[in-house]
């Protein structure tokens, strides 16, 4: 027996268990520091009260002979289909059909996984800094070449720099690529692309003959009209896009687990296959559906009530970025981000390592964030806090910041 030599090129650990090992090691040591965690994007707020009832009135049915359930359809049941094609797309006037959307548990494992249905040898161009799953996944698929520790970069992955110089939206890569991993509002810069933008890779992928995998998970954050929430508002997205949605960040469900992914009937490969009877395939094989009581917690996030609860929760989350962008332009700090997103992405002080900044931080203030340079060599000198902590806490952090 051997392990898979593709895993054994990962460097390290994932980056947010790192940084999990680094904060638990930090708390063993200083069993009275009060720590404030703005690292990971995770939700603080409760699930709002129409979800609620909806997990109520679904379990009750799973408790009755007439209305239990056994497996989900594995594509997702249609309800939830065709409340997301109605809401998500088509109110935004962008052609989805409901059976276009395959319901999944979650987006980062949906994320990991896309890049199953691509020739083994497919080469990937991401923004850099990038969410690490996209990288990692094709590590693991074998498909990256070479890791350089020097750099941080891999040897067939095409990076696309986002910088503060091109206001940390790419330029079209330097070689041409299979497969282009797009996530706007972006984690970690907190940035968005413009219509432009965007249209200029849709343009250039049905050129080329390459699919944009597109993250949608922080649309909710947009608070700019001008600003696309979905690839599909793009002409021509639907030969070269897929996209990932997902219920954890607008309604909390980082812990209920809830996600789609839009496969359009007319993106083929370049031989003319249909991506969408792929992905059907491999979700028929290795999935059994997301739980029905959560499914109908995501159709009760499209209810007129949800859609309202959930809009405060996101205004609620927004006021904190706006408590952290402030704060840290008070404190003297170079600032982006956390205008239609829940990421801020400030430079480091003095050129400190991204990494050094997050030992001083804990050290000092007590305050968790995430290394820039965990997300790719562009990330070196950055850092990145989110706006998902509570509000309490978020006032605290930026007064602690404030005092270093
Ligand atoms: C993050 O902190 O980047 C996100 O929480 C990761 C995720 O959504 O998986």
């Amino acid at each position: 027996m051997q392990a898979n030599p593709n895993y054994l090129k990962l460097p390290g650990s994932y980056l947010f268990s790192n940084i999990a090992k680094k904060v638990q090691a930090y708390q063993a040591a200083h069993p009275e520091a009060e720590i404030i965690r703005l690292g990971i994007g995770d939700v603080t707020r409760p699930l709002c009260p129409a979800v609620i009832s909806a997990l109520h009135a679904a379990v009750d049915e799973m408790g009755q002979a007439e209305t239990f359930r056994g497996y989900a359809p594995d594509l997702g049941y249609e309800f939830l289909r065709h409340a997301m094609a109605e809401q998500d797309f088509r109110a935004r006037g962008c052609d989805i059909a409901d059976d276009e959307i395959f319901i999944s548990d979650g987006a980062k494992t949906d994320s990991a996984a896309i890049q199953e249905i691509f020739s083994p040898d497919a080469r990937v161009a991401v923004c850099d800094p990038v969410y690490p799953v996209y990288v990692d996944s094709n590590v693991m698929a074998g498909r990256t070449g070479e890791y350089d520790a020097d750099t941080q970069t891999w040897s067939r992955v095409i990076y696309m720099p986002c910088t503060a110089d091109n206001g940390f939206a790419p330029a079209l890569p330097a070689e041409t690529p299979d497969l282009i991993y797009l996530c706007f509002p972006n984690n970690p810069t907190g940035a968005v692309a413009t219509k432009d933008k965007l249209q200029e890779f849709v343009d250039y992928a049905n050129r080329v003959g390459a699919v944009i995998i597109f993250d949608a998970a922080y649309e909710a954050y947009i608070t700019d009209p001008e600003i696309p929430h979905s690839i599909y508002e793009i002409e021509g997205a639907r030969t070269c896009a897929i996209e990932l949605r997902s219920f954890s960040k607008n309604a909390g469900f980082t812990g209920l687990r809830l996600a789609a992914t839009v496969v359009p009937h007319d993106l083929k490969d370049r031989d003319g296959v249909e991506l969408h009877g792929l992905w059907a395939r491999r979700h028929g094989t290795k999935y059994n559906g997301a739980p029905y009581i959560v499914q109908r917690a995501g159709e009760a996030v499209y209810s007129a009530e949800g859609q309202q609860q959930i809009k405060e929760t996101v205004a609620a989350y927004m006021k904190n970025a706006q408590v952290i962008l402030q704060g840290l332009k008070e404190a003297g700090y170079t600032v982006s981000g956390g205008v239609n997103a829940p990421y801020i992405w400030l430079r480091t002080p003095e050129g400190m390592t991204s990494w050094a900044f997050f030992d001083d931080l804990l050290d000092r203030a007590h305050v968790v964030g995430t290394p820039g340079s965990g997300f790719g060599p562009s990330g070196e000198h950055y850092f990145r806090l989110t706006a998902f902590g509570s509000y309490d806490n978020t006032l605290r952090a930026i007064e602690r910041i404030k005092k270093m």
